[in-house]
C-alpha cells in the first residue's frame, strides 16, 4: 500500500523501520474528523478527559495525562519522581537513556545512571543494590528506576519486571515504567493491562506506534503525580487546545487496534523464520520486532538494493530493525522477503 500524501504518491510500499510510520486509516480520520472538542489547558476538551480517564481505568491507577509525544511524557514524568541532584536508574539501551537526548539532565538536573540490563532486556535486582548511592553528600540522590516494556522488542515478563520494581521500592525509589509498546507487551505476555501497570507507579503509553495514532502518548499515575506531571508539561510547552481531533485518534486505537497486535508479532515470527532460512546472519526477533545482523556486514549495500525494491529497512549497523505493523501488506511483505532472497541467493 503507498503513502498517499499532498506531495504525491510514496514509492516505498513496505516501511519496515519503524511503527511510528504507521498511518491513520480511514476510520481512524473519520473519528477525528467527528471528535467533540474544547479548550483541553482549561480541561474542558470531553474527548481527551474520557481519553485520559479511559486509559487510567485500563491500567488501574488513579490520573491520566495526554501528551504530544512520549519523550515529552517521559520527561514529565521523570521531573515529576525527581528534583535537581537526584538520580535515575536506567537500563543504559533503554529509549530515556539513549535516544532523548538527556532531557532530564539538560533541562531538570537529574542525573541518569545507565546500567547494564539482562539478555531479556529487564535489570536485575542486584544490578540495582549496587546502583543505589547512600545518603552522602558527595553523591547524587538515588530516587527513581526507569523500566521499558517492551526493550527491542522484548517483552519483559511480569514477574521479572515485578521483581526489579519490587527491589526499588524496598529501597525507597519510586518506578518509572516507559511502555512505548505497552499493549505489544500486554498482548505478548496475554496479561491484563493493570497486571503490567501495577509493576510501576507512572506508566507512559504511545498511541502513535503499532496502535498507529498520528500523534499522542497517554501517561497514567497517582493524582498527585499526575498533577504534578501536568505542570512539567506546561513548562515544556506540550500543552494543547482542540486536541480532541488527536484523543479521539487514540480512542479509535484502542477499541480497534490492541486486538490486531498480536497479528503484527506472528508476521514478524513468520518473517524471522524466511530471513533464517537463508542462512546469511543472525536473526534475532520478539513482539513486532525482527533485528537481522547480517555475515557479510554489508549493511549498506543490503538496504539500497532493497530500497530499489521499495522496501525500507532500519539504518541501525550491524544489526538492522525490521518493524511489522498495521501498514505493511501481505504484497510488501512477500517483497521484502524476495528482495532478501534475491541479494542472497542471486546477488
Ligand atoms: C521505547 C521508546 N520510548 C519512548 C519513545 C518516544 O516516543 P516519541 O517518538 O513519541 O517521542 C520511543 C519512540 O520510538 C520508544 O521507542
Amino acid at each position: 500500500m503507498g503513502m498517499s500524501n499532498i506531495g504525491g504518491k510514496n514509492s516505498i510500499i513496505c516501511d519496515l523501520r519503524s511503527d511510528t510510520f504507521t498511518s491513520p486509516d480511514e476510520g481512524m480520520r473519520r473519528a477525528m474528523a467527528e471528535a467533540i472538542v474544547g479548550d483541553d489547558v482549561y480541561g474542558e476538551d470531553p474527548t481527551v478527559n474520557s481519553l485520559e480517564n479511559r486509559l487510567a481505568e485500563m491500567l488501574g491507577k488513579e490520573g491520566a495525562i495526554f501528551f504530544p509525544s512520549g519523550t515529552q511524557s517521559n520527561l514529565s514524568a521523570l521531573m515529576a519522581h525527581c528534583g535537581r541532584g537526584d538520580e535515575i536508574i536506567v537500563g543504559k539501551n533503554y529509549h530515556v537513556n539513549w535516544d532523548e537526548a538527556s532531557g532530564a539532565s539538560v533541562l531538570a538536573g537529574i542525573s541518569l545512571w545507565p546500567v547494564q540490563t539482562q539478555e531479556d532486556g529487564s535489570i536485575s535486582p542486584e544490578t540495582i543494590l549496587e546502583s543505589i548511592k547512600e545518603d552522602d553528600a558527595h553523591f547524587a540522590r538515588s530516587r527513581l528506576l526507569s523500566l521499558e516494556n517492551t526493550v527491542g522488542g522484548k517483552a519483559i515478563p511480569i514477574e521479572t519486571i515485578r521483581k526489579s520494581a519490587q527491589t526499588a521500592w524496598n529501597s525507597n525509589l519510586s518506578v518509572h515504567l516507559d511502555g512505548a509498546r505497552f499493549f505489544n507487551a500486554v498482548s505478548e505476555l496475554e496479561c491484563t493491562p493493570k497486571e503490567l501497570a501495577d509493576c510501576a507507579d507512572s506508566v507512559s503509553v504511545c498511541l502513535s506506534k503499532g496502535l498507529g495514532t498520528p500523534v499522542g502518548t497517554v501517561l497514567v499515575g497517582s493524582e498527585k503525580f499526575i498533577y504534578s506531571a501536568r505542570r512539567n508539561r506546561k513548562i515544556l510547552g506540550g500543552s494543547m487546545r482542540q486536541v480532541g481531533i488527536i484523543a479521539a485518534a487514540g480512542h479509535y486505537a484502542l477499541e480497534n487496534n490492541i486486538s490486531r497486535l498480536s497479528e503484527d508479532h506472528k508476521r514478524a515470527s513468520e518473517f524471522a523464520s524466511a530471513l533464517r532460512s537463508l542462512n546469511a546472519g543472525i536473526v534475532e526477533t520478539g513482539t513486532n520486532m525482527v533485528f537481522f545482523t547480517p555475515n557479510d556486514n554489508e549493511t549498506n549495500e543490503l538496504r539500497s538494493y532493497m530500497e530499489k525494491q521499495g522496501v525500507k529497512i532500519g539504518d541501525q549497523s550491524p544489526s538492522i530493525r525490521m518493524v511489522l505493523h498495521r501498514d505493511i501488506t501481505d504484497q510488501g511483505m512477500e517483497l521484502a522477503i524476495n528482495g532478501f532472497k534475491n541479494f542472497y541467493q542471486n546477488g
